[in-house]
C-alpha cells in the first residue's frame, strides 16, 4: 500500500490546494491535469460557486448532455421532455416512440396512490400484547407530538397519513417497527419524513421508559434507527398506450398482427425470466432516470425503489405488461416514483429550473406521470427494435458520432461518414476502415 497517498484534512484545503495535491499525488506526469478541471469551470464565478456548494470537495463540473424528446402526448397535453443521459440512442428512441404514439391516442397516465413511508426500527423483548396496548393508548399523543413538525406540510396539502405498530418478530426475534405514512405534496419530502421519524423515536422512547406498566429500572426498547424507506409501493403511477392492432404498422416481413404478437411474447419473457427482466427494466429506467435527473430528483432512490417493486412477489419481473384484447394492443407500465418539484435542487440548479419550466412547472403528481410516460416510451422503442430489426442498427447509428470522435475525425470526415453510414452497417471496425479510406 502506498501510504503517501493518504491525506488528512482534505476537505479543509482550498480548491486550488486540493487540485495541487491531486496533481502532485496522482498526476505527476500530466502537468495539464489541473487545466482539464479548470476548463469546465463556469465563466460566471457566482454560478460556479453555487454548483460547488451542492457537495463537498467540488473541483469542477461534470457535463452530461441535456436533450429533448418532443411530441409526447400525455393525457391530451403535448410536451417536450428534457432528458439528461450519456447513452447515445436514448433520446432518439424516446422521441421516436413519442411521435409514434402521438398519432395513436397518446399516453394515458394516472396516479394510483401517493403515499411515502418511513420506519422507526426497534427491538422489544417483553410481552407483545403489553406493547400493543401501550401503543394504542398513546397513539394520538404520538401523532400530536408531530403536529409542530407537520404544520407547514399540512398547509401545502400533505402531512402524516397514518401511524401503525408492526410486529416483525417473524423476520428477526424481538424486532418491531413504528411505521409512518406521509403525504408530502409537491416535495419529495425526505427531510420532512426523517425529521418526523427521529422526533417520533425520541417521543416513543421517552414515553415507554416512563410508562408505569414497564419496569422503570430498564428501558424496554432499543431503537436502532429512524429513516424513510425508498421502497414506495404506495406511491404508484401508471402510464399506458393502446391502439387497434392493425394501426401498429408493418415491419419488413412482419405485419401488424405478427408484430403485436411478438411484442406481447417478448414482454412475457421479461415477466418470467429475470435475466431478460433486468435488461428490459434497464431500458425503462433509461427513460425514467434521464427525466428524473433533468428535474433534479434523486435517481438512486428511484432506482432502488423501482427494482424492489419489480421483485415484490419474490421474483424479479418486467415492470411493463402487454396484451392483445379484441384486436386492440395494450401496453402498460406501473412504477413507484417518489418525486418532488419543490425543494432540493429544484430552485438552486438553473437547468433543473429550466427543465421544470419547459414541462409547465408540474406538481409532483404531474411529474410522476410524465416520467412514467417517458419510461413506457423508452420500453416500447427498445422492444419494438428488439423484435424487428434488432437493437444494434439504431443503437450503432446513434453511436456513430461517438466512434468518429474517438478517432478524432475532422468535421468534413464526420459529414462524409454520416452520409456513407446511411446505407452501411456501423461498427468500430467499419468506421475505422472508412476513416482510413478518407485519408
Ligand atoms: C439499452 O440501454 C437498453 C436495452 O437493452 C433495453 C432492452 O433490452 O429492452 C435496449
Amino acid at each position: 500500500m502506498d501510504s503517501s497517498k493518504l491525506v488528512n484534512g482534505f476537505s479543509k484545503k482550498t480548491k486550488a490546494e486540493k487540485m495541487e495535491w491531486l496533481q502532485q499525488t496522482y498526476f505527476q506526469n500530466q502537468p495539464a491535469s489541473v487545466e482539464v478541471l479548470k476548463h469546465y469551470w463556469n465563466s460566471d464565478p457566482q454560478l460556479q460557486a453555487k454548483h460547488e456548494e451542492f457537495i463537498e470537495n467540488t473541483l469542477t463540473n461534470f457535463y452530461m448532455p441535456l436533450g429533448i424528446a418532443p411530441n409526447f402526448k400525455i393525457n391530451d397535453q403535448i410536451l417536450a421532455i428534457p432528458m439528461v443521459i450519456e447513452e447515445s440512442s436514448v433520446v432518439a428512441a424516446a422521441s421516436k416512440a413519442a411521435k409514434f404514439w402521438a398519432s395513436r391516442g397518446g399516453f394515458k397516465t394516472r396516479i394510483l396512490n401517493n403515499l411515502k413511508e418511513g420506519q422507526v426500527h426497534f427491538s422489544y423483548t417483553g410481552n407483545p400484547e403489553k406493547l400493543q396496548a401501550f401503543f394504542k393508548r398513546n397513539h394520538s399523543s404520538f401523532l400530536e407530538s408531530l403536529v409542530p413538525l407537520a404544520t407547514r406540510m399540512e398547509k401545502r396539502g400533505g402531512g402524516i397519513h397514518a401511524l401503525v405498530l408492526k410486529d416483525k418478530t417473524h423476520l428477526i426475534p424481538n424486532y418491531y417497527q413504528l411505521h409512518l405514512q406521509f403525504k408530502t405534496a409537491d416535495a419529495m419530502g425526505a427531510n420532512f419524513i426523517n425529521s418526523c421519524l427521529e422526533h417520533l423515536a425520541n417521543e416513543f422512547e421517552e414515553q415507554i421508559t416512563n410508562a408505569p406498566e414497564f419496569d422503570s429500572l430498564e428501558t424496554p426498547i432499543k431503537i436502532f434507527m429512524s429513516i424513510l424507506s425508498n421502497y414506495v409501493p404506495e406511491c404508484l403511477v401508471e402510464a399506458r398506450v393502446e391502439c387497434a392492432v392493425k394501426d401498429l404498422g408493418t415491419y419488413g416481413d412482419l405485419d401488424a398482427a405478427a408484430f403485436a404478437q411478438k411484442f406481447v411474447e417478448a414482454i412475457e419473457i421479461a415477466t418470467e425470466e429475470p435475466y431478460r427482466a433486468v435488461t428490459h427494466n434497464k431500458g425503462i429506467m433509461n427513460g425514467i432516470d434521464s427525466v428524473v435527473l433533468a428535474t433534479g430528483n434523486d435517481f438512486r432512490a428511484v432506482e432502488a425503489g423501482v427494482h424492489a417493486f419489480a421483485a415484490r412477489d419474490g421474483k424479479y419481473r418486467s415492470l411493463s405488461e402487454a396484451s392483445i384484447e379484441n384486436d386492440t394492443f395494450h401496453f402498460r407500465l406501473q412504477v413507484p416514483l417518489a418525486l418532488g418539484t419543490v425543494g432540493g435542487l429544484t430552485k438552486l440548479h438553473p437547468l433543473v429550473r429550466w427543465c421544470l419550466e419547459l414541462l409547465g412547472n408540474p406538481g409532483a403528481e404531474q411529474l410522476m406521470q410524465i416520467v412514467a410516460a417517458a419510461g413506457l416510451a423508452q420500453n416500447f422503442a427498445a422492444v419494438q427494435s428488439l423484435v424487428t430489426t434488432g437493437i444494434q442498427k439504431g443503437h450503432m447509428k446513434m453511436h456513430l458520432l461517438n466512434l468518429l470522435n474517438q478517432k478524432e475525425a475532422t468535421a468534413p470526415q464526420k459529414e462524409a461518414a454520416l452520409e456513407y453510414f446511411k446505407t452501411h452497417v456501423v461498427s468500430a471496425a467499419s468506421v475505422e476502415e472508412f476513416l482510413k479510406s478518407e485519408q
